[in-house]
């Protein structure tokens, strides 16, 4: 694997500095967000969410942030997936959003909460309806004979619902929202020697101090 030692990017980036820094990061990582999709990152809203199992044990996988309302960042899944089971056992997450060409990384830690059923029922309903239809016949995370046994449930769902115009969200799928305690902005620059800001929610206040890189 030694050429693996050769693959390094040179970071370079605006400097970011806490001082400069807005005190309540929620703007912060807006202002970032609406740069990257802007920028036209592809997927500025894949970001890896780690969990931890009952066991102690962490896992992560990729999903879309959906939202950045006023108490977190909000995304949607199975709520009978691992992921979901992990949450259950431990209401705490990690989330981490990566934007090479920006060479910028947010990272996001925090409690779990599930978000109201009427928003999840907006969400859903906002979906393509082929989506939709995944949501109510994928048994997420769970183990599944064939392709063809999926399609068939997929099948089945549409051809129960077909004189349906909207379809009714199952209970087992829905929104989870970090509410984070921690909320650090990285920015890559020259020779590793990167921007970090870290922000720490205490009593109620965002405190920020910059982090060796
Ligand atoms: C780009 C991308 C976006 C994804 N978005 C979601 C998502 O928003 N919600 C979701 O449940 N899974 C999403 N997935 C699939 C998850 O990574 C994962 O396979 C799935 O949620 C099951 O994870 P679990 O078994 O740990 O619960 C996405 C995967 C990729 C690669």
């Amino acid at each position: 694997m030694q050429h693996l030692w050769r693959l390094g990017e040179q970071y370079k980036g605006e400097p970011l500095d806490p001082a400069q820094c807005d005190p309540d990061p929620f703007v912060e990582v807006r202002r970032w967000m609406t740069f990257a999709v802007g920028g036209g990152i592809p997927q500025a809203n894949a970001m890896t969410l780690a969990t931890v199992d009952e066991r102690g044990r962490p896992a992560a996988r990729i999903v879309l942030l959906k939202d950045i309302d006023d108490r977190g960042f909000v995304f949607y899944t199975n709520y009978d997936s691992r992921k979901a089971h992990d949450l259950a056992s431990h209401p705490y997450a990690a989330i981490v959003l990566f934007w090479e060409p920006l060479h910028r990384q947010i990272r996001i830690e925090g409690t779990i909460e599930k978000v109201d059923p009427l928003e999840s029922d907006a969400y859903f309903e906002s979906r393509p309806r082929g989506s939709q239809i995944s949501a109510i016949a994928s048994p997420q995370s769970q183990p599944v004979a064939s392709r063809a046994w999926l399609e068939e449930k997929v099948a089945e769902v549409a051809s129960k619902h077909h004189e349906q115009a909207r379809l009714p969200r199952p209970a087992s799928w829905g929104g989870y929202r970090v509410v984070p305690d921690m909320i650090e902005l990285w920015q890559g620059q020259p020779s590793r020697l990167h921007d970090r800001v870290r922000y720490q929610r205490s009593d109620g206040q965002w405190l920020r101090d910059r982090l060796a890189p």
